[in-house]
């Protein structure tokens, strides 16, 4: 079975950790993000993927290569000018086997894509859309069915008063090439605004997957829920069976001198000091280190970081090869990017981003 990814997007949202690494390939946990999405679609019989780029994809082809790690024929088709969800389809048409899954690049999920696939051959479907339910559907793909399953209405990103179920478009379809024939060649076209509301009452679908988890991990604070939902196991990855039931990793060769408390990964290299206290909810990259006396808690940091003594971290995402001084605190759901230079005794929190390379003196930031 083929797939198509769709990572066009420039992840904005989830800036500064976009400015220097291509959203499909932010490291999430212990692998890029992509990884997860690789994984469950090889875990429901895919052999064959074509990621429709646009944005930085030298940098996000160096990481995933041709996809022999996860046993997959990768291959990547970038767009000379963005052409949207249903143009980036009709750009890579020539690649495309009779019938194939699409997908959203910036989902973590574990819906159950065998069983979408048997609904989809069923029901003789053109098109089913996975349907997973939402608090709020208006940031997402409102999708209205009869009890068969058809699809009677989809409403892209509904106003309050649209709303009459909380089933939303997943971002994980089954489709028949024969869809990508109503695509318009050469111009930008959205699947969502021009595409499904054509197909309604003419071969679309709906599959409910209510007991998936499912996250779009777009931004800040999102990619840190996802992050402790894989290290707390809410959704099925690679990473449950790595961390066992203990909920825990710590590489061989880390010098502990400090606690470390699951949920948590602390990779190769790392160095924890003296009465420091790590998690719970923490990921620590390879070769952090973590000063004597310091609090790291529901928190990311990647490799290479050096966090100095009686710092406090929490609620918050550190980027790699960061310098944070002693006594700062940084918390309430600040991003930190990669190669920033903090002083001592700064405070940083309620959200601040601190971008790339940026250099704060002692002192430099209280709230
Ligand atoms: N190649 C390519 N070209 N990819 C694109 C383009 C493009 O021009 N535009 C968007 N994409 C990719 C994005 O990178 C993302 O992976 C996916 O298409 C969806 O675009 P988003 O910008 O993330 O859309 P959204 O999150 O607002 O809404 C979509 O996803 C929801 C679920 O998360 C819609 O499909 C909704 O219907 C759905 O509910
Ligand atoms: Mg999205």
């Amino acid at each position: 079975m083929q797939a198509v990814i769709l990572v066009g997007g420039e992840g904005t949202r989830l800036r500064p950790l976009t400015s220097t690494v291509p959203k499909p390939v932010v490291p999430l946990v212990d692998r890029p993000f992509m990884a997860y999405m690789l994984e469950w679609l090889q875990s429901h019989g895919v052999t064959d993927v074509v990621l429709l780029m646009g944005y930085l994809s030298t940098a996000v082809r160096n990481v995933l290569g041709d996809g022999s790690r996860w046993g997959l024929n990768l291959r990547y088709v970038e767009e000379p000018d963005p052409r949207g969800t249903a143009g980036a389809l009709k750009f890579a048409e020539s690649l495309l086997d009779e019938r194939f899954f699409m997908l959203n690049g910036d989902v973590l999920t574990d819906i159950d894509l065998t069983a979408q696939l048997a609904q989809h051959e069923r029901t003789g479907a053109r098109g089913t859309l996975a349907l997973v339910p939402v608090d709020d559907p208006t940031a997402y793909g409102l999708v209205r069915t009869e009890a068969d399953g058809a699809v009677k209405g989809f409403v892209e990103k509904p106003s309050p008063d649209q709303i009459d179920t909380d089933l939303i478009s997943a971002g994980a379809y089954v489709l028949e090439r024969s869809v990508v024939d109503l695509i318009e060649p050469d111009r930008n076209v959205s699947i969502e605004r021009e595409i499904w509301p054509q197909l309604v009452g003419d071969g679309l679908y709906g599959f409910a997957d209510r007991r998936a988890y499912w996250m779009d991990i777009g931004t800040p604070e999102r990619y840190l829920q996802g992050t402790f939902d894989i290290i707390e196991g809410h959704v099925r990855t690679q990473v449950t069976e790595r961390l066992g039931s203990s909920y825990l990793s710590v590489a061989d060769d880390v010098q502990q001198a400090g606690r470390v408390v699951p949920p948590a990964v602390v990779e190769r290299g790392c160095r924890i000091g003296e009465d420091a206290h790590v998690g719970s909810l923490v990921v620590l990259g390879e070769g952090v280190t973590i000063g004597a006396r310091t609090v790291v808690e529901r928190a990311v940091v990647l490799q290479g970081t050096e966090i100095g003594e009686d710092c406090v971290l929490r609620d918050c995402i550190v980027a790699a090869g960061t310098r944070i001084g002693s006594g700062t605190h940084v918390t309430g759901g600040a991003v930190v990017g990669e190669g920033v230079t903090i002083g001592a005794d700064n405070i940083l929190t309620e959200g601040v981003r601190v971008y790339p390379h940026v250099e704060i003196p002692d002192s430099g930031i209280r709230f």
